[in-house]
């Protein structure tokens, strides 16, 4: 029998995509992009030292490893062994052990690490879990040496998070609204807006942080967009699926609460909306690149 995985490993080997393999490779290959972004921004040189702070299944890394010459080298930092355990194995397959290693640490603590020690730090999607998050950025700078650049990508999800109780997920939800609301009051009570760290920051804090940990020659780009329509997907991989890794899949929530005829009304209503793709999209998304300043004062 196989051992059960952390919520984070669930996650991103299974509820991201909703156990829809074929919808993996297309999640994989949308993040392809923003991965190239976060590695251009980073400016590798051959022989970097490059710490990938809550590397998850390796997106970056492994990307990073592709880059780099044969002197390069990636740390992989996670605060989920099982993840961890997915990386080195992959890095075994592609015969690239010797130039990993593997750490289990949190952004906020980079236990481990020395100071001084790495070329370039990166995250995707990481902050937004991250509580103390000048705390991460100072160990971002402490484990950095003179000239270290960070690469950040992180959706800003204040700024375009819905509040508007016609709609859910995305989809107009009008006539069921009622129902949406039991439904996104068990979303807020494990996730409590304001509070919670995906929602408790926004693009100028990214460059607070950055500045008063140190960093110079700070750049962050903002990119958001709306768009009034989805992907339309089956509604069994919609309820299969969970938004992010803090939360249980949507078939879960609708289960416990909902009565079987509220989930009755809800499916009747909704399922049509998602399996044609009529709802809207919105996000905003930022990238943030900075420098430390090297032994002569100067950034890079
Ligand atoms: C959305 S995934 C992103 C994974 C990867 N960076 C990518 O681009 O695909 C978030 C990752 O952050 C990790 N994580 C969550 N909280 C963390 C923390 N406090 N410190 C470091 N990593 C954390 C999770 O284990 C997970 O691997």
């Amino acid at each position: 029998m196989t051992q059960p995985r952390d919520q984070w490993h669930r996650w991103l080997l299974e509820l991201r995509h909703g156990g829809d393999a074929d919808h993996a490779a297309e999640v994989r290959q949308a993040l392809l992009p923003v991965r190239d972004e976060v590695l251009d921004r980073a400016a590798l040189r051959p022989d970097d030292t490059l710490l990938d702070v809550g590397t998850g299944d390796g997106l970056i890394a492994f990307g990073a490893l592709d880059r780099l010459g044969p002197g390069g080298r990636v740390i992989f930092a996670d605060i989920s062994a099982d993840l961890l355990e997915h990386c080195r194995a992959a890095a075994t397959a592609a015969g690239q052990l010797d130039r990993c290693a593997f750490v289990l640490a949190g952004a906020e603590r980079l236990a481990g690490i020395e100071d001084g020690s790495v070329d370039v730090v990166t995250t995707r999607s990481v902050l937004i879990y991250v509580a103390d998050k000048a705390a991460a950025f100072a160990e971002f700078r402490r484990v950095l040496r003179p000239g270290g650049r960070i690469s950040l990508h992180e959706p800003i999800n204040v700024l375009m998070r819905e509040c508007d109780a016609a709609v859910f997920f995305g989809y107009p939800i009008g006539p069921v609204a009622e129902f949406a609301a039991k439904v996104e009051a068990r979303f807020a009570a494990i996730q409590p807006a304001g509070t919670d760290p995906m929602v408790d920051f926004d693009d100028r804090d990214l460059v607070r942080l950055a500045e008063r940990a140190g960093f110079d020659d700070i750049r962050l780009d903002l990119r958001v967009s709306v768009t009034s329509w989805r992907a339309p997907q089956p509604w069994d991989r919609f309820l299969r699926s969970s938004p992010n890794p803090k939360v249980p899949p949507l078939g879960e929530v609708l289960e416990e609460t909902l009565s079987p005829a509220e989930l009755a009304a809800f499916t009747a209503y909704l399922r049509p909306l998602v399996e044609t793709g009529r709802g809207e999209h919105r996000r905003a998304l930022a990238d943030l690149s900075a420098r430390v300043r090297s032994a002569a004062g100067e950034a890079g």
